[in-house]
C-alpha cells in the first residue's frame, strides 16, 4: 500500500456528519457509507476490501489500536479519538465508536464503526496525550507507550471499558 505524504491540511467534520464503515474480523472494510468516500478522498471501489489501516494516520499511537483491538475482539465497544489520514495527505479527527455485530446465533457476524465530529477543546487534550504517547513509542518502544497509555487511564480513574468510554464520550462536550 503507497501511502500519501502527510500534510497540514485538516478536514472539518461537521456535526451532523455521520462517517460509517464495517469490516470483516481482521479489519478489511467491507462497507462504507458516502459521507466516508467523500471526506476520505478514496473511491468506494478502492476503499473495499482493503484493510481499515488505509486510513491510519503516522500521529496515530499504536497503543490506541492495541486498546481498540483487545476490547472490539472480545464484544466491547469501543469509543476513541482518532486522527485519519485522506487519499490527498490531509487529516480530519473522528470520535469513533467501534462495535461488533453478532448473528442471531451469536456467531460474529462483524465490525461497525460511527464517527462523529470532535469538540476542539477534545483535539487539544487528545493530539497532547497521542504525542506523548508516541514520543515514547518512538524513544522506548511499543511497551512502554503502552504502559504510558495505561497510567494514562488509572491516573483518570478509568478502570474498564466502560468508564473508558464515558470519559471519552464526556471529553467531547
Ligand atoms: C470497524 C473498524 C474501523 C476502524 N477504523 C479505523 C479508522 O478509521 N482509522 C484507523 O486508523 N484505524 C481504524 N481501524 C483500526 C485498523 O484496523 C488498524 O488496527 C489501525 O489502522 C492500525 O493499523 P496497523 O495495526 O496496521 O498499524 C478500524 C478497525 C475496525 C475493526
Amino acid at each position: 500500500m503507497t501511502r500519501p505524504e502527510p500534510t497540514d491540511v485538516e478536514y472539518e467534520v461537521k456535526n451532523i456528519d455521520l462517517i460509517v464503515s464495517k469490516s470483516d474480523a481482521e479489519g478489511n472494510i467491507t462497507y462504507v457509507n458516502p459521507i466516508f468516500v467523500k471526506i476520505s478522498g478514496y473511491s468506494q471501489a478502492s476503499l473495499l476490501e482493503k484493510p481499515h489501516a488505509i486510513l491510519r494516520h503516522p500521529d496515530m499511537p499504536k497503543a490506541v489500536f492495541r486498546y481498540l483491538w483487545e476490547n472490539i475482539k472480545e464484544g466491547r465497544d469501543v469509543v476513541a479519538y482518532v486522527k485519519n489520514l485522506c487519499a490527498d495527505g490531509g487529516y480530519y479527527w473522528v470520535l469513533a465508536t467501534v462495535k461488533m455485530a453478532k448473528n442471531p446465533d451469536g456467531t460474529f457476524r462483524n465490525y461497525m464503526s460511527t464517527r462523529r465530529a470532535i469538540s476542539a477543546s477534545a483535539k487539544e487534550r487528545i493530539s497532547a496525550l497521542y504525542k506523548s504517547l508516541l514520543d515514547v513509542e518512538k524513544s522506548e518502544g511499543d511497551e512502554a507507550s503502552w504502559e504510558a497509555f495505561k497510567s494514562y487511564l488509572s491516573e483518570n480513574g478509568i478502570s474498564n471499558s466502560e468508564s473508558f468510554n464515558t470519559f471519552m464520550k464526556n471529553l467531547n462536550k
